[in-house]
């Protein structure tokens, strides 16, 4: 047969195979969707279907990309998502502006009504949205509810707040004069969002924005949309429930593009963004452009340091939690395990054991403590940094094994050996792996803390006071969230979440992170007859 001919017939036989695989996958899918199946049957309690509306504006829509979530613990499909299209999210912004000219007028309080019926929809369908969140991102069951109780909780904070925000009456130098702080919000507020925690961040952006007078333009991650489908439905119900425009909570799911259409949008008068460092870095640099305002919640390579008089009872189960937990998914996981050279073996000896009791298995039966990474990708991602922690030096002293089982299962691996600065240690990889370090003292392993790019978590065990207060203090630890005797990972929302360099700067959910949702007028009013200038000026 002449070379071309040859070539021909097999590509044709490509092409052929390419349709075949493809209408396989497809019939399969169809018939295979994990919301068909009786055993997720509770799926429909929240309102999903076979393929939902990825759109929310007041309407449902979706018609663009038809996206299909797998679950992580067996690769499975659950259900599709119909996403937004370009045109769809410009007629969500228009709806939502509409939708402002409403919400901005009614009373701070009144609108923290509405929150407070939002955090009790919430608290009704907690477990039911706790076991989805289990199913889709991979996370386990308690975990997935404690997602759930974080927006609930962030909620019943929004509502006191609503009777509290507000800005200073200050001090005038000029006779006859009120010089107060008005507080108003930036308008439509972007919340985009990541994989890990798919319901609690946009919690927190949602409940405080929406006190604060703004309406919410909501792009969770494209690997989890039917959570923000199911979110976005509970939270639709209180609005109409309230006849409100149901587009103060718009939704539009999607990819890059609606990031970037988000980023970029002069409408948009905050961009919330939650993700990784280098698309937050993306994110930023476009929203800049515009002199926009942003609120970044990016990477952390968080440390634990343990020094010779730490309660070790403590530690173990401190690291092995943050180290462990999530799967190693979560921002504020701990990578860097600091241990002082007299505990080094000794802790690293009671961990690994630690690390053995680790019950695997399904994220959704009640029994398991670690489930699967939420992605294919992520087990390369571990695969990688496995090859590059031990072409630099570590040692693998538990786990360091893709798992021979269905979905993204890999094991929890503890690495020594390495030095502090091997570029590996300094990278975040958002997996559960571990870099246990030796250190000789204090200064050290302080320097060592704040030595990456990243700022966002931190913990010391011990039990010098001097030493905690020198921690806090101003060459302690660089991050937003420093800790002692407690782990990395687990933070409140009482207090304002975020960190600094490489993690964005931002601050969410507690204390006063409101403001960055609220534009700061200083207002000056004469209520005399003359005109007293400023700095003693007299212009006559
Ligand atoms: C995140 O990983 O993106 O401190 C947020 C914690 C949680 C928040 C993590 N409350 O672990």
């Amino acid at each position: 047969m002449p070379h071309f001919i040859a070539l021909n017939v097999a590509r044709q036989w490509a092409l052929r195979k390419t349709f075949i695989l493809a209408s396989y996958r497809q019939s399969r899918t169809m018939s295979t969707l994990l919301i068909n199946q009786p055993k997720y049957s509770w799926l429909k309690e929240l309102g999903l279907k076979e393929e939902n509306d990825g759109v929310y504006n007041g309407t449902w829509g979706g018609k663009g990309e038809v996206v299909t979530s797998y679950c992580p613990a067996n690769n499975e499909p659950i259900a599709r998502v119909r996403q937004a299209t370009m045109a769809e999210y410009e007629e969500t912004v228009q709806k939502a502006k509409e939708a402002w000219k409403i919400w901005a007028d009614i009373p701070a309080p009144k609108r923290g009504e509405i929150v407070r019926q939002i955090g009790d929809a919430l608290r009704k369908q907690i477990k039911v949205l706790g076991s989805l969140v289990s199913l889709e991102m991979g996370k386990i069951y308690v975990e997935g509810v404690g997602e759930v109780q974080e927006y609930v909780d962030v909620c019943d904070y929004a509502v006191g707040l609503s009777r509290m925000i507000g800005g200073p009456v200050l001090p005038s130098e000029r006779p006859g004069h009120a010089l107060i702080e008005q507080w108003n919000p930036v308008g439509l507020v972007g919340i985009i969002t990541a994989f890990n925690f798919p319901v609690a961040v946009y919690g927190w952006n949602n409940a405080i924005a929406l006190i604060c007078g703004n309406v919410c333009l909501w792009k969770g991650a494209p690997t989890t949309p039917l959570t923000s489908v199911a979110v976005t439905k509970i939270v639709a119900g209180v609005l109409e429930q309230n006849n409100l425009p149901g587009a103060i909570c718009s939704m539009t799911c999607g990819g890059a593009d609606i990031g970037e259409a988000l980023a970029k949008d002069e409408r948009v008068g905050l961009v919330s963004f939650t993700g990784s460092t280098h698309v937050g870095k993306k994110v930023s640099l476009m929203v800049q452009e515009r002199f926009g305002r942003q609120l970044l919640e990016l990477g952390g390579n968080n440390a634990i340091i343990v020094f010779e008089d730490a309660d070790l009872n403590l530690v173990v189960p401190s690291a092995v939690f943050a180290a462990v937990g999530t799967a190693g998914q979560r921002c504020t996981t701990t990578r860097r395990l600091m241990l002082h050279e007299s505990v080094h073996n000794d802790v690293v000896e009671r961990i690994a054991k630690a690390y053995k009791q680790i019950r695997i298995g399904d994220p959704w039966d009640p029994n398991t403590l670690y489930g699967p990474l939420h992605t294919k990708q992520a087990v390369e991602q571990y695969k990688q940094a496995l090859d590059q922690a031990k072409q630099q030096g570590g040692t693998i002293v538990y786990g360091g094994k893709v798992m021979d089982r269905p979905g993204n299962y890999v094991e929890p691996t503890i690495i020594t050996g390495l030095t502090h600065d091997a570029p590996i240690v300094q990278t975040e990889t958002f997996v559960p792996i571990l870099y246990v370090l030796k250190f000789k003292n204090e200064e050290e392993a302080f320097a060592w803390n704040n030595e990456v790019k990243q700022g966002l978590s931190s913990s010391i065990f011990t039990k010098d006071m001097g030493r905690v207060f020198r921690w806090l203090g101003p060459k302690g630890s660089d991050c937003g969230i420093v800790n002692v005797n407690i782990p990395t990972s687990g933070a409140e929302i009482g207090g304002a979440f975020g960190g600094e360099k490489h993690t964005g700067g931002g601050r969410e959910s507690g204390s006063d992170s409101w403001k960055q949702y609220m534009r700061r007028s200083t207002c000056t009013i004469n209520y005399s007859k003359d005109l007293p200038l400023a700095q003693g000026i007299k212009f006559e």
